[in-house]
């Protein structure tokens, strides 16, 4: 392919780049899917409002995520194991957030660590905490990302449990990915991946080296299974609220009473996502969780959104309905897979692009003054 001018292009190459059992592990979703394609579809759904004869010669795209400068309304979410994707993945995806001059969020299971990425990049990043069983290890990983100056503490409420994702299970992914005879060939026909990984500073979950016994022969499932507290609850958040001095983000809110709750305890911001669509199979799409989570929150914290962005319009529909800014997964996995760091940049500069020509193209020059109005009256919501 020479020309490639869309993430679904990206996801294309990234196909044909990485194994497949690390491939359908980021591109799928739990169970029967159902909430991965609503994510999807009832983006669609929405249509804009096209207005014309405005002078749209010039858009701006910087708008502040959480007070903080961001040169566009979009955030790299948290994925796990980014760097089986492309060796180092979540050092390369760091840098082309910082180099684009956008948040980046390392994942609690991540490969590289914390320390691995402030040291190779030097620029704030956020963390995203998964409270674990061991509330002395997931303590001292608040620790390690206040001592690497994370502005920001995102905390995940989707998983007490984990959704299945039968892909995972049927290709028997694990950490590290292993060599059996039915991948050898797959994995022999990756040859950039191989390198990729092979020259990656670690083939385990960076953050947790000290927590993880031996997952050389563990799926990572289980391991996640029997990891991650099914009987976390708000007063865990409470007690996260009193003891983390930065910026607190709540990921995993679909419901009005859940978001009042994280509100109540202090959260600065929070996430509509269902883990784009890997967790509760079934539950309802984001973009149509959003509109009801903006009016309960009434301005009182920022609401941020994921879940099925691939493009500036999605971005845009978003913000259109309420949120302050967006969260991307797959898109800049699709682009890493591809190309690495190269890749991610590309991503973003597709994403940003798609979003200055729909703004003009809706009669708007400036991302803060996008409101409902950017939407036709009888968007599908
Ligand atoms: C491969 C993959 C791994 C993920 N790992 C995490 C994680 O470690 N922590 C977390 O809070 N969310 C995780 N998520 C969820 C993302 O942060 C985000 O909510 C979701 O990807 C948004 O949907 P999208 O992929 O359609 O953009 C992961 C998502 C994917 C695709």
């Amino acid at each position: 392919m020479t020309v490639i001018n869309s993430i679904a292009d990206l996801r294309e190459i990234a196909k044909r780049r990485v194994p497949k059992s690390i491939f359908e592990y980021l591109d799928h979703g739990s169970y029967d899917e159902h909430t991965l394609r609503a994510n999807r579809s009832d983006l669609d759904a929405i249509k804009f409002r096209q207005r014309v004869l405005i002078d749209v010669a010039r858009q701006q795209l910087t708008r502040p995520i959480l007070g903080m400068p961001a040169n566009m309304p979009l955030a790299i979410g948290p994925t796990g194991m980014c760097g089986f994707v492309h060796g180092d993945g979540e050092i390369h995806t760091a840098r082309a957030a910082r180099d684009f001059g956008i948040p980046f969020c390392l994942s609690t299971v991540s490969i590289c660590s914390i320390e691995d990425v402030k040291q190779a990049t030097n620029t704030p990043f956020w963390f995203q905490l998964y409270v674990m069983k061991d509330r002395g290890y997931t303590s001292a990983l608040i620790d390690r990302a206040e001592a690497a100056g994370c502005p920001v503490l995102m905390m995940t409420v989707d998983i007490p449990v984990s959704g299945l994702r039968r892909r995972d299970a049927k290709n028997g992914l694990s950490v590290p990915p292993k060599l059996t005879l039915r991948n050898a060939i797959d994995i022999g026909t990756k040859p950039r991946w191989v390198w990729s990984v092979l020259r990656g500073k670690r083939r385990h979950f960076g953050n947790l080296a000290d927590a993880v016994p031996d997952t050389a022969a563990t799926s990572f499932a289980q391991w996640v299974a029997s990891q991650f507290d099914a009987s976390v609850t708000w007063k865990d958040l409470a007690k996260i609220r009193a003891r983390w001095p930065g910026k607190l983000i709540v990921k995993g809110i679909l419901d009005p009473q859940d978001a009042r709750e994280a509100v109540a305890l202090g959260a600065d911001g929070i996430i509509v996502s269902n883990h784009g669509g890997r967790q509760l199979d079934g539950a309802v799409s984001t973009i149509r969780a959003l509109p009801r989570v903006v009016d309960a929150v009434a301005g009182r914290c920022e609401v941020l959104f994921d879940g099925g962005v691939r493009s500036g319009q999605d971005i845009l529909k978003a913000i259109a309905l309420g949120a302050n800014a967006a969260l991307t997964g797959r898109a800049y996995l699709y682009g890493l897979g591809a190309m690495g760091e190269a890749g991610v940049a590309l991503a973003l500069q597709i994403i940003a692009r798609e979003m200055q020509v729909t703004l003009a193209l809706t009669g708007c020059n400036d991302v803060r003054d996008v409101d409902r109005s950017l939407l036709d009256d009888e968007a599908a919501v």
